[in-house]
């Protein structure tokens, strides 16, 4: 191959750069064990996600005058609990997980936008103000049942 000169140095400017970081992150995601860091710090066995706290007991619970915490599984396809209800003005603590594959968490119209991975407890804070009703749905490509994945939620 007669390549110019300058075009083989990109090459293989590109391509090292390409394999340096490779390593970098492989070396970081395998041995270091780094993660992605964002509301995901608590862990969960997924295989007995619904033995143990907090997701023994999926569903809405009161923790505060205006405050409740939504604890969700995310499965192929679908939440436990996939209706939520919750008065206007509370503040939502979500903790969800996945029992099975990569799911999404996604209200239109909210912040809320959450990436589930099995293993990981992902964590939000929202604030419904006003009553309404609200989608779930799942954002992440899961499999088949996918655009079918989704829940609930009522501010009354
Ligand atoms: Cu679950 Cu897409």
């Amino acid at each position: 191959m007669d390549l110019p000169r300058y075009e083989r140095i990109w090459l293989w400017f590109g391509s090292g750069s390409l394999l340096f970081f490779l390593v970098v992150t492989g070396f970081m995601g395998v041995y270091m064990g780094l993660h992605p860091a964002d509301g995901m710090a608590h862990t969960v066995e997924p295989e007995r996600v619904e033995e143990v706290a907090p997701f023994a007991d999926p569903g809405v619970y009161q923790t505060g005058p205006n405050e409740f915490e939504a604890r969700i599984v995310s499965f192929i396809f679908g939440y436990t609990p996939n209706e939520i209800r919750v008065p206007a003005g509370s503040t939502v603590h979500f903790k969800v997980t996945s029992r099975d594959v990569i799911h999404g968490l996604f209200i239109p119209g909210t912040s809320v936008n959450l990436m589930l991975t099995p293993g990981h407890i992902t964590e939000y804070t929202h604030q419904f103000k006003q009553p309404g009703e609200y989608l779930i749905l799942c954002h992440e490509y899961c499999g088949s049942g996918h655009h079918y994945m989704q829940g609930r939620l009522i501010v009354e």
